[in-house]
């Protein structure tokens, strides 16, 4: 095992907290979904048991309905905010019982991340018996999104919040800010006293976040509600397609557990809807890549950024598709000054590569991508992929997001955001054993 590796394992122990990791220290002190589903996956290599412990905890929290919340908020600290006291899950009546949490989602990576714990393994047996067991309270998720997330039923969930779309103060969500207008909040952050203000969302940006939440609030967390009165409601290709690769997972999964007719059959029916509608309504060709869908004002939001290339992971897109969709993303994001992948069109004049969602690159979406290019054998280019994602971490350490200029990497400064942070370190283990 190389020195790197060696230092991920840390980086995950130390973020352990028993029965499930936080992200990183002081930014985010809860456990959070998508990250959790992705640090399972580092520790499926060297320790099963804090992988299955992690999945286990997080569905531990799934409401009544089905729904898995973004934050479970497992301690009392006053060092984040918005806390369990502003997002107050308790409003909607199917919440969890047993935990505080918030009352929106993030991409359902659940699936997915089941299957890569299966491949992982060396122990197929007993693995194939923890995913017995948890199994169906992620097809249960996938019958929550399908049920209620799906208004006009076209197989295309939506989100509510720029918080579930996991890729937080992206530029295009800068379209939806200009419909609104909220109140001035106000509201002490703490996410700036541990991370460089000039890293992360502005004052007024929180102000839109809030606002959505208190709309949300209003109605008690009601989806019905929600599809009503949110002014942010979005069909985002990276969530959509975390569902599609998920419902992908839990077919192939079912199928080796057998007995599960019933269920296959309605995943392959949402599974052939979704990819459908997917292509026929996210496909953008004025840009040749998929792009987000506001729901709420009726328009497509024509913007290039990492989450266009993720149906590459999923499968969605046939291989002519496939090949366009790359070639945008070397012609714009790939150029030799560039690691990929940023997360947003570096030619566009939003983007920043030090601003969190609008620019930096991130060892999520790259592990993603890799794995997309993999699929379409584009072997040469997913190598690419991994080298300079271990590159970026190799230089700078594990940090949240990176800049995607070299040049800055030159001084190793060009790690930004949360330090030793756990899905750059279990996703850099993923990607260096596999
Ligand atoms: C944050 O606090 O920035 C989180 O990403 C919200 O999920």
């Amino acid at each position: 095992m190389n020195l790197l590796e060696k230092k991920a394992i840390e980086v995950l122990n130390k973020n352990w907290k028993g029965s499930f990791s936080i992200p990183c220290e002081n930014l985010y002190p809860f456990q959070w979904f998508w990250d959790s589903g992705l640090i399972a996956i580092g520790f499926a290599h060297f320790d099963m048991s804090k992988a299955e412990k992690e999945i286990e905890t997080l569905l531990d929290a799934q409401w009544e309905n089905g729904f898995i919340p973004h934050i479970i908020f497992h301690t009392e600290t006053d060092s984040y905010f918005p806390g369990a006291d502003f997002h107050l899950s308790k409003l909607h009546p199917q919440a969890s019982k047993k935990y505080k949490t918030t009352g929106m989602t993030q991409p359902p990576v659940t699936g997915f991340v089941l299957q890569e714990i299966y491949r992982i393994s060396k122990d197929k047996k007993a693995t194939l018996q923890f995913i017995e067991g948890v199994i169906d309270k992620v097809y249960f998720n996938h019958e929550y999104f399908y049920a209620n997330r799906d208004p006009k039923d076209e197989g295309l969930v939506y989100i509510y919040h720029n918080w579930e779309s996991g890729t937080d103060n992206s530029p295009i969500w800068d379209d939806i800010w200009e419909t609104m207008n909220p109140p001035e909040y106000t509201f002490e952050r703490r996410d700036t006293t541990h991370v460089d203000a000039s890293e992360r969302p502005t004052k007024r940006e929180y102000d839109h976040y809030l606002h959505i939440i208190e709309i949300a609030k209003k109605h008690n967390y009601n989806d019905k509600k929600i599809a009503e009165f949110s002014p942010f409601l979005i069909q985002d290709p990276l969530f959509n397609a975390m569902l599609i690769k998920s419902n992908e997972s839990l077919i192939e999964l079912y199928q080796l557990l057998g007995n599960n007719e019933d269920k296959i059959r309605t995943l392959k029916h949402w599974q052939n809807k979704s990819i459908k509608s997917f292509n026929d309504k996210l496909f953008d060709s004025d840009v040749g890549v998929y792009t987000h869908y506001d729901l709420r004002n009726e328009r497509v939001l024509s913007y290039i950024s990492s989450s266009s290339f993720s149906p590459l992971f999923a499968g969605i897109p046939n291989k002519d598709r496939a090949a366009g969709i790359i070639k945008v993303m070397m012609d714009k994001f790939g150029k030799d000054d560039q690691y990929l992948c940023a997360s947003f069109d570096p030619s566009n004049e939003r983007f920043n590569p030090k601003k969190y969602w609008r620019g930096p690159v991130w060892v999520n979406l790259n592990w993603m991508l890799c794995k997309g290019l993999y699929r379409y054998e584009k072997n040469d280019l997913a190598n690419r992929m991994k080298n300079d994602t271990v590159e970026i971490v190799e230089k700078n350490g594990f940090y949240e997001y990176f800049d995607s200029r070299r040049e800055i990497h030159e001084e190793g400064k060009a790690g930004y955001g949360g330090n030793n942070f756990s899905w750059s370190a279990a996703l850099l283990i993923d990607l260096m054993n596999s």
